[in-house]
């Protein structure tokens, strides 16, 4: 299973910063090494300019950071999967703890655009994590697995494993210079492991599981070695090709 190593640009850079930092982040890379693969979630405008920067570079992918689950139709200011794929997408987010919170985002509507952009051909990482409260409370357990069974709910039991991933990205440690620790993560990442084993019993131990929330190039290697961890999700510390290189090479 290859590491996944992936960049959340959020609402930042315009096409041309988005295509001058990934040119930079190639040269600083140089061959990636065959147990890893990048994917870069950019904004809608930058996609085109993202994946023009990467073709043909391979284990180097682009990817939308939403999508509408619908093929086309009266959806102002939404994206489907297609038009994403027609930039030159291979991969989707969902879940991600910003649109829970600030667009509402519901585990069954997440679970609706996870099934609709794989059944349209993108790959997806499905975001999920707990906020301080629900830890605080103890509900760690069940915040986890009803974002789990929920946005997986209608993914089909034959999904090919490295189609599919799910980042634990605890929302407290999102954006805010406190990085979960490692007894945190590995608790985190082994319940979504168990989960994803009883799910899809013959693919489930292949399905990759990232780390996100305020990962840097000082703590990516040591994240990484964690148990259950097979890549990470890296939001501030992304936005400069020379820590996002030092990240992807940890
Ligand atoms: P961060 O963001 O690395 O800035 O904490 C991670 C994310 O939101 O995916």
């Amino acid at each position: 299973m290859k590491l996944l190593m992936a960049a959340n640009w959020k609402m930042y850079k315009s096409q041309q910063e988005a295509s001058l930092t990934l040119r930079d982040l190639v040269k600083r890379i140089g061959t990636l090494p065959a147990d890893r693969e990048v994917a870069v979630f950019a904004p809608f405008t930058a996609l085109e300019a993202s994946s023009n920067a990467v073709e043909g570079l391979p284990g180097f992918r682009v990817g939308g950071q939403n999508c509408y689950p619908a093929k086309e139709g009266a959806f102002t200011g939404e994206i489907s999967p297609d038009m994403l794929r027609h930039c030159g997408c291979t991969w989707v987010l969902t879940g991600h703890s910003e649109r829970r919170s600030l667009m509402g985002e519901s585990n069954d509507f997440i679970g609706e655009k996870t099934a609709f952009a794989l059944n349209e051909g993108l790959d997806v990482v499905l975001c999920v994590g707990e906020t301080l409260q629900e830890r605080d409370s103890g509900q760690l357990g069940i915040v986890l697995t009803r974002q789990l069974e929920t946005g997986l709910a209608g993914v089909p039991s034959d999904i090919l494993p490295e189609r599919l991933a799910v980042a634990y990205e605890p929302v407290w440690a999102i954006g805010t210079g406190r990085v979960a620790g490692p007894a945190e993560i590995i608790a985190s990442h082994a319940l979504i492991r168990e989960f994803l084993e009883r799910r899809f019993p013959s693919q489930g131990k292949e399905i990759r599981i990232l780390y996100g929330g305020s990962v840097k190039p000082e703590n990516a290697g040591e994240i990484i070695a964690l148990d259950n961890v097979n890549g990470v999700l890296v939001g501030g510390a992304s936005l400069l090709a020379e820590n996002f290189s030092r990240i992807v090479l940890a």
